[in-house]
């Protein structure tokens, strides 16, 4: 009996998408101030993949916070090139970035920057709102997000009425709600106890995804040794890329 024709395997968003996330070449950001001129980043050459969690550390000053502001599209780089999930930033027109911007990228920040008056669900909701979501499945994406974030009983609490690791949570929640494809997080455990702030970072790491990159700044030496990749800035340049174990002491604790 001949056999039926193969069909091809169906198309799944499982697994990894080809390429990479973030793709950075020669990207430099120079400040003018008077006649001086600072030299933020001095030539940075980096490509995160889909799936890779990587920790940016280096010393005050070294262009770590110029980085993030890059890499989420609030800021223009002075010269290079910079590619997101497929998409070169440099060529989008305005709306075209802040659909970016919402679509595309999380932020977790160290002051959680929660809505004060809005419960842990409303906060969650909110880049549905701007992303043109309807109420009922807002509502039913911000609450399973919630839940995957250990927060299914605290929905309805406003962030004072939470602890520093749960608000922490929300904003972790909040980032993710729009399945995007990078998240950023600057000093994601900063205000956070030793402990509280380990939690987070479990977290992050029970909710990798092969479809999104996380890149994190840390001062937190002990944390950036947790991570599998560590990219430590030096004067506006990466000094280091690679397996924190094989750093030099120094670039941890800078
Ligand atoms: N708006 C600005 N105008 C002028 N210079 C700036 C501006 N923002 C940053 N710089 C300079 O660029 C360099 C990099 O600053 P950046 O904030 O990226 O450092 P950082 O690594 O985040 O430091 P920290 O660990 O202290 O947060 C510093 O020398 C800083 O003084
Ligand atoms: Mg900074």
């Amino acid at each position: 009996m001949p056999s039926p024709p193969s069909s091809p395997p169906p198309a799944s968003r499982a697994g990894p998408a080809p390429g990479a996330c973030i793709e950075l070449r020669g990207l430099r950001k120079e400040y003018r101030l008077g006649e001086e001129t600072v030299h933020a980043l001095a030539g940075v050459d980096l490509t995160v993949d889909y799936g890779e969690h990587v920790a940016i550390v280096g010393p005050s000053g070294s262009g770590k916070s110029t980085l993030l502001q890059l890499l989420g599209c609030l800021d223009t780089p002075t010269s290079g090139t910079y590619v997101l999930d497929r998409d070169e930033v440099g060529r989008l027109s305005e709306s075209e970035l802040a659909e970016v911007r919402n679509r595309k990228i999380g932020f977790v920040f160290q002051g959680f920057h929660l809505l004060p008056r809005a419960t842990a669900l409303r906060n969650v909701e909110l880049p549905l709102v701007y992303a043109g979501v309807n109420a009922n499945e807002r509502r039913d994406r911000a609450a399973r997000v919630l839940e995957r974030v250990g927060l299914a009983d605290r929905m309805n609490h406003r962030p004072d009425q939470l602890s520093g690791g749960q608000r922490q949570r929300v904003a972790v929640a909040r980032a993710l709600v729009t399945e995007p494809a990078m998240l950023l997080a600057d000093e994601p455990t900063g205000n956070l106890d030793t402990k509280t702030g380990a939690e987070v970072l479990d977290l992050f790491d029970e909710l990798r995804s092969p479809e999104r990159a996380l890149v994190m700044v840390t001062h937190d030496a002990a944390l950036a040794g947790r991570a599998l990749r560590l990219v430590a800035l030096r004067d506006g340049v990466i000094e280091f890329d690679g397996d924190p174990s094989e750093s030099p002491l120094q670039v941890l604790h800078a």
